[in-house]
């Protein structure tokens, strides 16, 4: 049986260099955060934006699923992750993720092109 756990609590960085915090998870699974984007359209307003997200307890945990939304305080828009903590034999943690930007729209009209 495998005995490493990936904890996502702690900082991490992407291939981007963006990177972000992740609080303590609770005996519930949900967990907040600070993200550090280094990619947005008007790189001089990236200002840190908090997230919330759950990730799943059942057994096992050892590799949890897990989803987050970062509520983007310097623009209109919000993001959401979902992905799983994986960790290999020498206890290094990796997040797969995929993610999902949604803009505003003015108008249905608009929504086309919003995601
Ligand atoms: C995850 O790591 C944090 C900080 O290092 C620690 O407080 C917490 O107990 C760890 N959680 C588990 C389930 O090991
Ligand atoms: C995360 O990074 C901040 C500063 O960037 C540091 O103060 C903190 O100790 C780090 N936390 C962990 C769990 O490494
Ligand atoms: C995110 O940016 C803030 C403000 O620039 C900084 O204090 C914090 O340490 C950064 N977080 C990480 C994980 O580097
Ligand atoms: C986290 O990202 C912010 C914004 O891009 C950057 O200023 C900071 O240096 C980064 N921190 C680390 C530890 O990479
Ligand atoms: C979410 O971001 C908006 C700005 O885009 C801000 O007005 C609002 O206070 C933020 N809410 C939270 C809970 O961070």
């Amino acid at each position: 049986s495998r005995l490493l756990q990936c904890n996502l609590t702690g900082n991490w960085t992407n291939d981007l260099g963006s990177n972000m915090t992740i609080s303590d998870v609770n005996e519930k699974g949900n967990f907040i955060g600070l993200y550090n984007t280094s990619v947005a359209d008007h790189p001089n307003k990236i200002q840190q934006s908090p997230l919330v997200g759950f990730q799943h307890l059942k057994n096992p945990i050892d590799q949890p699923v897990f989803g987050f939304t970062v509520n983007w305080t310097f623009s209109d828009s919000i993001t959401i992750f979902t992905g799983q903590c994986f960790v290999d034999k020498d206890g290094n943690e990796t997040l797969k993720t995929m993610w999902l930007l949604r803009s505003h729209a003015d108008n249905t009209k608009n929504n086309w092109n919003a995601t």
